[in-house]
């Protein structure tokens, strides 16, 4: 029986499972036919059974009783991790919960191997915590603790962008000097490296790599600021309340603008807290609003909106959501102008990273020869405005943005365990 072992990217927003068998390296179906699956998990009252990815998501959209979660790579390394949250008034830890989301990934081999696959290379961003090596470190502790829980028996790391890069190589002609820019949902992360088909079976990568920066900003801070720059304002976000004029506290609406807090708002003190206020605001109409999505739970249904309104501007110059369930006839327009404008430091940062990269490496922005963009954030029109003017020079590719890690990892685990 063939030896194999597997890749896991574990993204913010998507993950996928890539499996290697003997010189075979190839990406599992991970929900119906779908290579990757939303990094979702839908738990439904009084039963033991949760849906994940799109059947999460469906579900939760279908107005289904239940505690619906996303965005849950963002809790490792942070104290939440050990926080735990009542799921359906049962207490859970929030690494049961990625452990179960991954053992339904690492399931979806069975028909594929005929074995338990022991090896598994894990993805992981080039700093899941920024500025804080401890919290990172963690980070990866956690993940590696969970990989075992599910039965893994050797679980090795690899950063995500070095895995896109080993993704594309088999495609490459001659060898080609590269930068991995690989936007996700929780961050950003750059390799430069040399890359040549004749190296995809070479073991050792090391001087091969010349960098790798990361930073924890991604899609998901798009949605985030967009969601506080264009939508929170109609909320009631900084506005008044009472004879001192104070302003209403802004942490609940930066807390309903990201996907991995929004849960936390749905206490009886948060509720209770905007009624008063409510009382004396100066302006009633758009604090009940917030009041509304407290109370109804559409938390996630709004920041939802806001996701698809930042991918419909990535088309459009501008688009009308619909906020029905905040007020019958609610309708906004957002344009792309208000979009950049919203992500405009967040893009910077993002630049200069990728600068930061080349002086690590040590190289010119002219000697990049290839462009490797992956990751679902690289389609906003603004990011690819920024890396065109970055590298002139180089050759763009593209493909298979949001499975290449994935892949990527599994070509890594022939090379670690094979
Ligand atoms: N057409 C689009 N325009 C703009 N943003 C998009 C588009 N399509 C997807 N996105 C964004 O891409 C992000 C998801 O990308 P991806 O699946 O690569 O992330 P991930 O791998 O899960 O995250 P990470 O690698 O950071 O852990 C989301 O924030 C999503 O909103
Ligand atoms: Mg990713």
């Amino acid at each position: 029986m063939l030896n194999s072992s597997c890749g896991i990217d574990f993204g913010t927003s998507n993950s996928s499972i890539a499996i290697a068998k003997g010189q075979t390296v190839r990406l599992v179906a991970a929900e119906g036919s779908h290579v990757t699956i939303p990094s979702a998990i839908f738990f439904p009252p009084r039963s033991s059974m949760p849906s994940y990815g799109r059947a999460a998501t469906e579900l939760f959209f279908a107005k289904q009783e239940g505690r619906y979660m996303r965005s849950l790579k963002r809790i490792l390394g942070s104290s939440l991790i050990r926080q735990g949250t009542l799921i359906n008034g049962k207490a859970m830890q929030f690494d049961q919960i990625i452990a179960l989301f991954l053992k339904n990934l690492k399931d979806k081999t069975g028909a594929l191997v005929q074995h338990e696959i022991e090896n598994v290379v894990m993805g992981r961003p080039v700093h899941f915590v920024d500025n804080d090596p401890a919290a990172d470190h963690r980070a990866q502790e956690e993940l590696k603790a969970i990989a075992h829980s599910i039965g893994f028996k050797q679980v090795a790391f690899q950063f995500e962008p070095i895995a896109a890069a080993f993704a594309h190589e088999a495609n490459i002609k001659g060898e080609k000097l590269a930068i991995v820019v690989d936007l996700g949902g929780g961050t950003s992360d750059f390799t430069i490296i040399r890359l040549s088909n004749k190296y995809i079976h070479k073991k050792d990568r090391s001087s091969d790599i010349l960098a790798n920066t990361g930073i924890r900003v991604g899609g998901n801070d798009f949605d985030k600021n967009l969601s506080l720059a264009a939508i929170m304002p109609e909320l009631g976000y900084k506005s008044t309340y009472g004879e001192k004029n104070l302003q209403v506290p802004l942490k609940l609406y930066h807390d309903l603008s990201e996907w991995s807090k929004i849960n936390f708002l749905y206490t009886p003190k948060v509720v209770s807290q905007i009624r008063q206020l409510l009382h004396q605001s100066h302006d009633k109409r758009r604090l009940s609003r917030l009041l509304r999505v407290l109370e109804a739970e559409t938390g996630h249904t709004l920041l939802a909106s806001v996701e698809e309104t930042k991918i419909a501007l990535t088309g459009q110059q501008a688009h009308t959501a619909s906020f029905d369930f905040m007020e019958d006839n609610l309708l906004m327009t957002i344009t792309r102008a208000q979009f950049e404008e919203a992500i405009h430091h967040e893009a910077g940062r993002i630049s200069n990273a990728a600068a930061q990269c080349l002086q690590l490496a040590g190289v010119t922005q002219r000697a990049i020869e290839l462009v490797i963009l992956t990751g679902g954030s690289t389609e906003v029109p603004l990011i690819q405005a920024v890396f065109k003017k970055l590298f002139p020079n180089a050759a763009l590719t593209d493909e298979n943005k949001l499975s290449s890690v994935g892949l990527g990892l599994a070509y890594d685990s022939q090379k670690k365990f094979g």
